[in-house]
């Protein structure tokens, strides 16, 4: 716990401290480094920002996962109001409810994570006029867009802090990016405020040092100089096994309820290389889903007509078509006449369907099964050789062909 007596503070936390709420647009966006403060700026700016904002309707906390909120946040926050500020606060961990009394008033507020991709659902339909972000980049992109649109009254504010990502991440090209190239529109609703650990006052030079040697490459360069760059030639790189995985249990369900509308597959032929047939699914808001996999070696079109039929029957689904790779005409023939399924031979180029995947993925909208274990690794390996290179290297790609494949057809024919 925080000692606020001792506190220091330099001078960019001294110019956010004494900002008042009211020359604070709808959303207000502090990012830099690690340990740089920003958690602790906001948590001590929520007093004076509930008092302007008043106590009429909800105001939110949100993070990765309901925990981490209580975690990074309210651990700090409730001795804040209830040691410093004579204020209480009543949290229910496993409603997310939370109430705070400060200063004479009653603050109705809500804890919830936003960080998976069915977040959304639990805040739909109030008014807020506060809203915390804690860790904003990992929330989901649904969760994020439906959160600013629950601000509607004037008075509303909404704070978040993050450690940069990706420079793909939706949150630097539509907002970071635009604000620092002087977008007007973006300016009227956003404003941005970016720490080094040399804005914490609070931290030495030894513990700034022994930070600076945990981190190497394009981690470094996010973690310590804060900036939003791409990690290191990874092809998806705004790939998140928090983000963008489901259980199988959970997407069996979405399954059960027909949630997911269409089935389709990408095949990539190998035989000392592995084969893989990816079973793909998409639903009527446009989420994409990895369901499931074959990956292995020496299997010819006999065995992948085997499992797609086998498939068929374990999901009690009809797939629509395969998307296949073309070097292999005689497989994709047999696949025609033994499956129930069109079957297309459209390789699509690389560069083009990369960044529709990639797209698909900085948006959110990209899920995959945690039971497709060699997919996930590839997310985690395909990379580019360097900088300069178009192509990403020729070896750990088989799931991502098969996935190229088969999402490229999904997206452009419509
Ligand atoms: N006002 C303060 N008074 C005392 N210590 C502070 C204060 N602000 C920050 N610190 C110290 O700096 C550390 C980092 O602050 P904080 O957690 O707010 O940083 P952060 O930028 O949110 O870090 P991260 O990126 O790791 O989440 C705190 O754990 C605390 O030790
Ligand atoms: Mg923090």
């Amino acid at each position: 716990m925080i000692k606020w007596e001792n506190s220091k503070y330099g001078p960019k936390t001294r110019k956010f401290l004494s900002k008042p709420p009211q020359d604070f647009p709808l959303f207000t966006l502090l990012d830099g480094a690690v340990r740089s403060g920003k958690t602790l700026n906001i948590i001590q700016k929520i007093p004076q920002i509930f008092e302007f904002t008043g106590s009429e309707y909800l105001k939110v906390f949100s993070g990765y996962s309901r925990n981490s909120v209580k975690n990074n946040v309210l651990t700090e926050l409730k001795p804040f109001i209830e040691n410093y500020l004579g204020g209480t606060v009543k949290y229910n961990a496993s409603t997310g409810e939370m109430e705070i009394k400060l200063f004479g008033k009653h603050y109705d507020c809500y804890v919830t994570g936003g960080g998976k991709s069915d977040s959304v659902n639990a805040i739909q339909g109030s008014t807020w006029d506060f809203w915390y972000a804690n860790e904003l980049p990992r929330h989901n992109y649904a969760f994020y867009n439906m959160a600013l649109s629950r601000l509607t009254p004037e008075c509303a504010r909404a704070f978040a802090d993050s450690n940069p990502e990706s420079s793909n991440h939706w949150l630097y090209q539509e907002k970071i990016l635009p604000y620092l190239n002087g977008d007007e529109k973006v300016r009227e609703i956003f404003e941005y405020w970016h720490f080094t650990m040399h804005d914490n006052a609070n931290l030495s030079d030894v513990f700034i040092q022994n930070q600076e040697k945990l981190y190497k490459g394009a981690f470094k360069k996010r973690k310590i100089d804060g900036l939003w760059v791409i990690a290191e030639g990874l092809v998806y790189d705004t790939f998140s096994l928090d983000k963008h995985t489901i259980s199988d249990y959970a997407l069996a369900e979405k399954i059960r309820n027909n949630e997911i509308t269409e089935y389709f597959l990408g095949v990539d032929w190998g035989w000392n290389h592995p084969t893989v047939c990816l079973l793909l699914g998409a639903d009527c808001s446009g989420l994409c889903y990895v369901i499931d996999e074959l990956c292995s070696v020496k299997i010819d079109a006999d065995g992948v007509i085997k499992w797609i039929n086998q498939k068929q029957n374990e999901y009690g689904k009809f797939f629509s078509y395969a998307n296949c790779d073309n070097a292999r005409p005689e497989q994709n023939e047999k696949l025609r006449r033994y499956t129930n399924l069109v079957i297309y031979e459209e390789k699509p180029k690389v560069e083009d369907s990369i960044s529709l995947v990639r797209s698909l993925i900085n948006y959110d909208r990209l899920i995959v099964s945690n039971k497709c274990m060699h997919t996930l690794d590839e997310f985690g390996l395909y990379r580019y050789a360097d900088e300069n290179a178009d192509c990403p290297l020729k070896c750990n790609d088989d799931c991502m062909d098969a996935l190229r494949y088969g999402l490229y057809r999904h997206l452009t024919q419509r």
